[in-house]
């Protein structure tokens, strides 16, 4: 088979080290890719949401297969782009995305269907945003409608901070249209983890659960990124949380959509908040997670790609998925300044000496034959082992090794789970 992957993060590079361990796949395409993508798959220079361009190299290259990486495109209809052109293609159509493209649709359809989630009301004008804001206590959650790259929600401790979200957020518009619109809701307290599922539209298979570390400094301190790291599996949560999770909120949430008319065929990514009322729904995503991914993946033992097309010809009941018992930890080395501004271009070094860590490239290019920096986050080094302290030795060895200007990194992924874990 042919496959054509689009995105350029550490997760569409965990998708392409996947897909290259089966024997069905003999070339892979990577739209645009990255650095460490390239070693692996022929990157393409086309970019995610240039879909006439995209679907036309798919025909001209007889891509049997399309994986899609990143929300921008899935909300944008990619999915329906390739299917009119007949083009095979995993993720979820335009109508399926909008639980991760629009929040406000998202905690609609939960409350439609009892699905727990926190207590919310929705606005889209300020004054009576402002109004409801000044009626409730803190802490209190503001939420942008839309996608906003990651950012977009603020977790505010105080009604000051409160207030000044709600104006940043609708008057001054700091996440720009996807401010438009707001959610603004309880604050839960509790211990955050994902659960990413394969769907089919009807069957749920959900993939071992992972726990991401957004903010950017050690103690859960400072502004929230994209994720700083993450780890799998979680046994310092009860199996019973899980199973609770995936009953209660996961497979409803499916039959919903279902219900709803708009099937989903993805992956579906529940964001939940572990109360002491049981698990909650913080977000719905409609992808793979970054750097859930890289933890989850390399545990996989099944064919990625016989999952995929299961997936999208509604067999996933037929397909036995199978996952290793082995841990997995990933740090993220990041660029001095990250989440803020920070420089790119900076030359890599020591990415020979990972030994047996894998290095998924976050954002990385090449330059004149050597690798260098080229994003916030710059690489996820993925350490496997017989138990979390196992595997959070060998990626933090690894991690140690490699170093560029201004690098980075959480020192506590996965402390969490070595506390009540093993
Ligand atoms: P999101 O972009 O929806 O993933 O939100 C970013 C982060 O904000 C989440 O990972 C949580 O840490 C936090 N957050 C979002 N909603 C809530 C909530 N209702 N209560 C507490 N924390 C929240
Ligand atoms: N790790 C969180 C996300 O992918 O949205």
């Amino acid at each position: 088979m042919r496959i054509l992957v689009i995105g350029r993060g550490g997760r569409e590079h965990a998708i392409v080290w996947a897909l290259r361990r089966s024997e069905k796949v003999k070339h892979i395409f990577c739209a645009p890719g990255n650095a460490g993508i390239g070693s692996l798959a022929e990157n393409v220079d086309i970019g995610e949401l240039e879909f006439d361009r995209l679907v036309q190299f798919a025909l001209d290259n007889a891509v049997d297969l399309v994986v899609v990486g990143p929300d921008d495109p899935l909300a944008a209809g990619i999915v329906d782009a390739f299917e009119a052109a007949k083009v095979p293609v995993y993720g979820p159509r335009k109508n399926a995305a909008e639980i991760e493209g629009s929040k406000i649709f998202m905690k609609n359809l939960l409350r439609k269907y009892g699905i727990p989630t926190a207590k919310y009301e929705t606005f889209t004008e300020y004054e009576p945003a402002l109004a409801y804001l000044r009626s409730q206590p803190a802490p209190i959650v503001i939420k942008a409608d839309g996608l906003a790259a990651g950012k977009g929600v603020t977790v505010c401790f105080t009604a000051e901070e409160a207030e000044r979200a709600l104006r940043e957020t609708m008057v001054d518009k700091s996440f720009g249209a996807a401010g438009d619109k707001v959610v603004i809701e309880e604050y839960l307290e509790g211990q955050e983890m994902s659960i990413l599922s394969f769907v089919d539209g009807e069957t749920v298979r959900p993939m071992p659960a992972a726990q991401d570390h957004k903010p950017v400094f050690d103690g859960d301190k400072g502004p929230n990124t994209g994720g700083m790291g993450t780890d799998s599996p979680l046994p310092h949560i009860p199996q019973a949380i899980i199973d609770e999770a995936i009953e209660t909120i996961v497979k409803p949430t499916a039959r919903a959509m279902a219900a709803e008319g708009r099937p989903f065929r993805g992956v579906l990514f529940a964001g939940l908040m572990i109360t002491k009322d049981g698990p909650k729904t913080i977000e719905f995503n409609a992808r793979f997670g970054d750097p859930e991914t890289q933890v989850v993946l390399p545990r996989l033992n099944t064919d990625l790609v016989d999952i995929f097309l299961a997936s999208i010809n509604g067999r996933l009941h037929d397909l036995d998925i199978s996952w290793s018992d082995e841990a997995a930890v990933c740090v993220v080395l990041a660029s001095g300044g990250y989440p803020g501004s920070y420089p790119k271009g900076l030359p890599i070094h020591g990415l020979d000496d990972a030994g047996d860590a894998l290095v998924f490239h976050a954002g990385t290019a090449e330059r004149d034959g050597n690798i260098v920096t080229a994003g916030g986050r710059v690489l996820g080094v993925v350490g496997l082992g017989k138990d979390i302290a196992d595997a959070r030795g060998k990626a933090y060895e690894a991690a140690d090794k490699i170093s560029f200007e201004g690098k980075f990194n959480r020192t506590d992924i996965a402390a969490k789970a070595l506390v009540r874990g093993k």
